[in-house]
């Protein structure tokens, strides 16, 4: 499993939503990194890119985006439009947000600092660095 849409606790009343995140209450990673993309020009795709080590949650708290997933093997395709929706995706997935609606906030909250070093912003390198860890055993072949 490389990724996950599933629906976030609202500790709210009816005085309105709350969503907290904690490890292992909403999100299931010790967080050490936040950051949200707001005011997307329109056209715009964000991300393309794999990360070595990050794992991470997206949460569209307003409007809402497309987000492309790629493991290498399989591409998925997700609209996060919910603010009480969320999308986990493990290391080494690919991913491109796009379609990012003119109100759109996206919330990503990362178990990693961020360090441009654990990036992989080619495709090609990403693919070589997936067949490597095939060859070496650290992951199964997801092809076969
Ligand atoms: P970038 O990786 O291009 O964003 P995206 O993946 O959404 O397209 O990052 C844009 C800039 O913001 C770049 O200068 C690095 C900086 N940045 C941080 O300092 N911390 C972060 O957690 C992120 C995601 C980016």
């Amino acid at each position: 499993m490389h990724f996950k849409v599933y629906d976030l606790v609202d500790t709210g009343d009816d005085r309105g939503g709350l969503i907290p995140f904690e490890m292992g209450m909403n999100v299931p990673f010790e967080v050490a990194r936040a950051f949200y993309i707001f005011n997307t020009r329109p056209g715009t795709a964000r991300g393309s890119h794999a990360n070595r080590n990050s794992e991470f949650l997206f949460v569209v708290i307003s409007g809402s985006c497309n987000v492309k997933i790629d493991n290498g093997v399989e591409q998925s395709v997700i609209t996060l439009n919910r603010p009480n929706q969320a999308l986990w995706l493990d290391k080494k997935v690919w991913k491109e947000m796009y379609d990012f609606s003119y109100n759109a906030i996206l919330l990503v909250l990362s178990n990693e600092k961020y360090d441009e070093k654990e990036y992989i912003r080619d495709y090609g390198d990403y693919q070589r660095i997936l067949s490597a860890d095939v060859f070496s055993g650290k992951v199964a072949d997801a092809s076969s």
